[in-house]
């Protein structure tokens, strides 16, 4: 399907493909509106539902992954636009009921909502040109999607105030150092990185995949002890798949594992 403010394509050789999603309103430095929201928010939802995708890498430009959500669209709205019109939860959350992996890949800018839209996948892999900022203190308001609660989680509280708190910016070096971000690669290199990461997701069986995400998503959201029971039941099922049966057998019957993907 074609849309107005994404590019989509389907890439890789194996049984499982990855979905590749542009964000692409470059002029406006992919700054993030309702149109852009809108079809990130379908596309997530069709490759998730289609059994031939395995993985999903969500990328920008070379110079903006995204500079946030668009300031032009929302220096209009009142607080009735806001709360009413449910911005944000309308179409920001989509991402987060996507079960199968999600990699954000980053080059140049990712601030305010794109930073927030970058926390939001499953892990980042970034340029060595990215640049991640919470700046959103600079025009009167404060991070909306996510930034206060995800920043802290991933950067530790100090430097996720000394970043919403002043404005600064994180490059790549520091934002790997934090754990903001898996890895650096040079800039050029990136899709590459980020198909090559996705490829190897993309041959390993999906229940386990699958089961593996929804696990660690379940360390931020409750305690240790309801994250490690969620753990134990799913690892237990786990048992219940072909999958397992035939990884284990590889294994030791010394060749590659054959995995269905069903
Ligand atoms: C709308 C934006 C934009 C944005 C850039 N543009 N960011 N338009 N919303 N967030 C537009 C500019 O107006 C300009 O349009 C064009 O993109 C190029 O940007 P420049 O500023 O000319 O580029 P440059 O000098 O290279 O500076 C890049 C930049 C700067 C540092 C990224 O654009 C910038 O500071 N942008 C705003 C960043 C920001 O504050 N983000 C947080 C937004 S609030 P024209 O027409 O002039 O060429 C937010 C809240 C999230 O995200 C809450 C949850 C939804």
């Amino acid at each position: 399907m074609a849309y107005d403010n994404i590019l989509t394509e389907l890439r890789g050789d194996g049984p499982l493909k990855t979905a590749l999603i542009t964000l692409h309103r470059p002029k406006q430095l992919n700054a993030l509106n309702d149109g852009l929201m809108d079809d990130l928010g379908h596309a997530l939802l069709a490759f998730d539902a289609d059994p031939g995708v395995g993985c999903i890498v969500v990328t920008g430009s070379e110079k903006a992954f995204a500079a946030g959500a668009d300031i032009a669209a929302m220096a209009k709205y009142g607080f009735q636009d806001t709360y009413g019109g449910n911005f944000i939860t309308r179409n920001w959350e989509t991402i987060r009921s996507v079960r199968k992996p999600v990699i954000a890949a980053v080059a140049g800018f990712a601030l305010g909502g794109g930073c927030e839209l970058a926390m939001m996948c499953d892990f980042i892999i970034a340029a060595d040109s990215a640049k991640f900022g919470q700046p959103e203190i600079k025009i009167g308001i404060m991070p909306g999607a996510g930034g206060t609660q995800r920043l802290p989680r991933a950067v530790g509280k100090s430097k996720a105030m000394d970043m919403i708190l002043t404005a600064r910016m994180m490059d790549a070096a520091e934002a790997e150092r934090s754990g903001l971000v898996s890895r650096v690669v040079p800039a050029d290199r990136l899709i590459d990185e980020a198909l090559a990461a996705a490829a190897v997701i993309c041959s390993y069986g999906m229940p386990s995949v699958m089961m593996a995400k929804e696990c660690v998503n379940r360390a931020f959201e409750g305690t240790l002890s309801d994250g490690v029971a969620y753990e134990r039941r799913l690892f237990h099922a786990m048992f219940a798949t072909e999958d397992q049966k035939e990884g284990m057998d590889a294994f030791l019957t010394k060749r590659a594992p054959v995995f269905r993907h069903r």
